[in-house]
């Protein structure tokens, strides 16, 4: 039987609107699910000019029909959480153990792990990865070496908890000191805080994966909202300037603990243009006045760290590379508006390496790439009230149209503007949104 479920990825870098559309989809879906990365993500909803930030709680929090999972493959900060907890609850948004789960096999993002981000960065020098410092990396890598990792079920037995920090903030300790002559951690201080945080986080700790399996059994509808974007992918991005965890459609399966078949629809978000944080390759950057327009006008200010994302022109190549990675069935085009005013709008279709044309895509290659663009008229009318696809004016329509040819998928939703009302169904086909 075909699965009623949705997911949601980033086609690009990150920040393509994720948060909003995963808001429009919530409407329909019981469940509201992550599986991959942490507190690195920022994820956007505009509520009649209510603004949320969330980081690690599922943007379905603020329906009350909706259950949101933090699932096994999120390196999970219980400061972060607890925290974001406390912000919803002081704007009149209920969470709790009723609506609001974690993995209990979650990796816990630890003191050691934010602090070893920090260290490594500044080591690094020019040649760093442009993190956000949340610890992301370290928490994976442990998580990879087993004996120095800690799960969030792990949270709740203070004793255990005490004597396997010890043993591991010695080894840290001894490392930090030995390599970057950073001053000792206080293992029992940790180990005091965490299990603070694990008496208060007890009733929401879960085993999510039979919980969701029950779920779909039960023929309830999942959203899986991915983090990050498909070029920051651990195996599939611009390696090494990369996040570390499966940020793609294929990380589902195990970042949340269901079968393949479980992923369902998958909705690939793009934005209408490019936009980078961190270093990296970048082949349609525009470092001139046009990337500056873009990043005023599309605020591209980084939601988690603050700093300003570069920005350049669409790149169809690199997100149908993106598109066929996660089996994408559609797409969802976000910012639309932020292109309105230029005159003349470029999308690369390309790349030429070395005098030759790139095929197939490969993004080792990115650095040394030079793009093959061409060059569509712009628009000048104001499309943030729009409603209805013919309401954009002929070149949106024709920019959106020639989008979809390129990349070869249907574009099922535009965003017109950050609130939950700017927003136009399209070629979609998911069931219940068709309009
Ligand atoms: P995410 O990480 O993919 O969820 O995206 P972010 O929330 O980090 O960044 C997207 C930003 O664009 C947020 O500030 C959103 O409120 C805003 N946004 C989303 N869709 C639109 C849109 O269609 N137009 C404009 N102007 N802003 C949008
Ligand atoms: P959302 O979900 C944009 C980037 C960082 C850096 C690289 C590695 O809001 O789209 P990390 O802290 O993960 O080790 O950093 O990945 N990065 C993001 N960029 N949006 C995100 O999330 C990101 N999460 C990580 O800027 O380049
Ligand atoms: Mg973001």
């Amino acid at each position: 039987m075909k699965s009623k479920n949705v997911t949601v990825v980033g086609l690009q870098w990150g920040d393509e609107g994720k948060g909003k559309v995963v808001d429009a989809l919530g409407r329909i879906c019981k469940y509201v699910v992550r599986f991959c990365g942490g507190a690195n993500a920022g994820h956007t909803v505009v509520v009649n000019d209510d603004k949320f930030s969330m980081h690690l709680i599922p943007c379905g929090i603020l329906y009350s029909h909706t259950i949101n999972v933090i699932g096994n493959g999120v390196a999970f900060d219980p400061a972060t959480a607890l925290d974001e907890i406390s912000a919803l609850h002081a704007r009149d948004v209920h969470i709790g153990a009723d609506n609001f789960c974690i993995s209990g096999a979650a990796h816990v993002v630890m003191p050691y792990h934010k602090l070893m981000d920090r260290l490594s960065e500044r080591k690094l020098g020019g040649g760093k990865i442009g993190t956000t410092a949340r610890g992301i990396g370290p928490c994976y890598s442990d998580k990879a070496n087993r004996s120095t990792a800690i799960r969030v079920a792990e949270l709740t037995n203070p004793q255990s908890l005490c004597e396997k920090v010890r043993r591991i903030v010695a080894l840290k300790n001894a490392f930090f000191q030995a390599t970057y002559e950073a001053e000792p951690l206080d293992a029992d201080e940790i180990a005091a805080e965490y299990a603070e945080y694990g008496q208060q986080l007890a009733p929401m700790i879960r085993n999510t994966g039979p919980m969701l399996r029950q779920a779909i059994a039960d023929g309830e509808r999942i959203l899986f909202e991915g983090g990050q974007g498909s070029m920051l992918d651990v195996d599939h991005g611009t390696y090494p300037f990369v996040t570390s965890s499966s940020v793609t459609a294929c990380g589902v399966p195990t970042g949340a603990g269901v079968p393949p078949a479980a992923v369902g629809q998958v909705v690939g978000l793009i934005k209408a243009y490019t936009s980078r944080v961190g270093a990296g390759a970048f082949p349609t950057e525009q470092d001139n006045e046009l990337g500056e327009r873009l990043r005023e006008r599309g605020r591209e200010y980084g939601t988690t760290t603050g700093r300003p994302r570069r920005c350049g022109w669409f790149d169809a190549f690199a997100v149908r590379y993106a598109a066929e990675l996660s089996g994408t069935s559609e797409l969802a085009l976000s910012l639309l508006d932020v292109l309105t005013g230029i005159d003349e709008l470029k999308i690369c279709t390309g790349y030429r390496v070395g005098g030759k044309s790139l095929d197939p895509f490969d993004p080792d290659v990115m650095g040394r790439a030079e793009c093959v663009y061409e060059t569509m008229p712009g628009w000048q009318d104001d499309i943030s009230s729009c409603r209805n696809f013919q309401d954009l004016p002929a070149q949106a329509r024709d920019y959106v149209s020639r989008l979809e040819q390129l990349i070869g998928r249907p574009i099922g939703f535009i965003s017109i503007g950050p609130d939950r009302a700017q927003s136009i169904l399209h070629n979609t086909s998911i069931e219940s949104l068709v309009p």
